[in-house]
């Protein structure tokens, strides 16, 4: 079944204009969380064997959710590292358009990377506070804010002080019309899912260079996409981590 709709992106912007964080105090309460997995004990079951963790798996075991940054500056140098391998330009695609595309570090439906990546900047070494543009092609930081942006933080992250002291808090935007002229009501889902490739790319990459994370899903969308100038409800952020080292 699906509701009628005479242009791409109508619903799309209806349910993400529609969830903003959701307190759900009943569910908040009931913690900590029964999680449910599934199991069919009667299926014929095939083992699977042991073998050697690979780099990815030791990454992924390294990861974990910090609530408590400490208040060391973040070399430029390293931030730098961390945005290549979120979402960083590689080069040309020879695959395609006789190297006019270009690859990134993320799939992408359709090679049309949606995301523009945003920093609240609060402790880099060599960077004034405040809020900027990556420029993934020029490999450079564009401040588009020097207001500061830390004192009205309360109000847009529910994770609030625990990233107080976070060097930075990355913020995935979405100009959701890139994908959605192509792929309309579905690409809002691309969208999210690249937002979860290129997150997850930090995380490791974090975790390789002995750096911690907190992913964030808990922020107020309008709020946050007033403070960094994304016009709603053609783009929006779609995705916050919180980098640094534990405290
Ligand atoms: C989409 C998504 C949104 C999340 N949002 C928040 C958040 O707003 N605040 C927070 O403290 N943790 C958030 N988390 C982190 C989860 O709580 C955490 O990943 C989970 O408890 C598992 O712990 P681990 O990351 O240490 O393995 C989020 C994780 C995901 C994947």
């Amino acid at each position: 079944m699906s509701i009628p709709v005479d242009d791409p992106t109508s619903l799309s912007r209806l349910f993400h204009l529609n969830s903003e964080p959701w307190l759900n105090e009943e569910a908040y309460r009931a913690a900590p969380y029964v999680q449910e997995v599934r199991s069919y004990p009667d299926a014929p079951r095939t083992r699977l064997p042991a073998a050697p963790d690979g780099a990815v798996q030791t990454l992924a075991a390294r990861r974990r959710s910090v609530r408590a940054f400490a208040p060391a500056p973040l070399p430029l140098a390293t931030l730098a590292a961390m945005l290549r391998a979120t979402y960083g330009v590689l080069g040309p695609d020879p695959m395609q358009g006789g190297g006019r595309f270009l690859r990134r570090a993320v799939p992408s439906a359709g090679g049309l990377y949606p995301l523009e990546l945003y920093l609240l900047v609060n402790r880099v070494a060599g960077v004034a506070p405040g809020i900027y543009h990556v420029d993934a092609i020029g490999e450079a930081l564009e401040q588009v804010s020097d207001a500061p942006w830390q004192s009205g933080a309360a109000e847009i992250f529910y994770t609030w002080p625990f990233v107080e002291q976070a060097p930075v808090i990355l913020c995935l935007g979405a100009v959701f019309g890139r994908a959605q002229k192509k792929y309309g009501p579905r690409g809002y889902r691309y969208i999210l899912l690249e937002a979860g490739h290129a997150a997850q790319n930090l995380c490791l990459a974090a975790a390789e260079a002995g750096l911690d994370t907190l992913c964030m899903g808990g922020y107020r969308d309008m709020a946050l996409n007033r403070l960094i100038g994304l016009e709603a409800p053609a783009e929006g952020v779609v995705y916050t981590i919180a980098l640094g080292t534990a405290a």
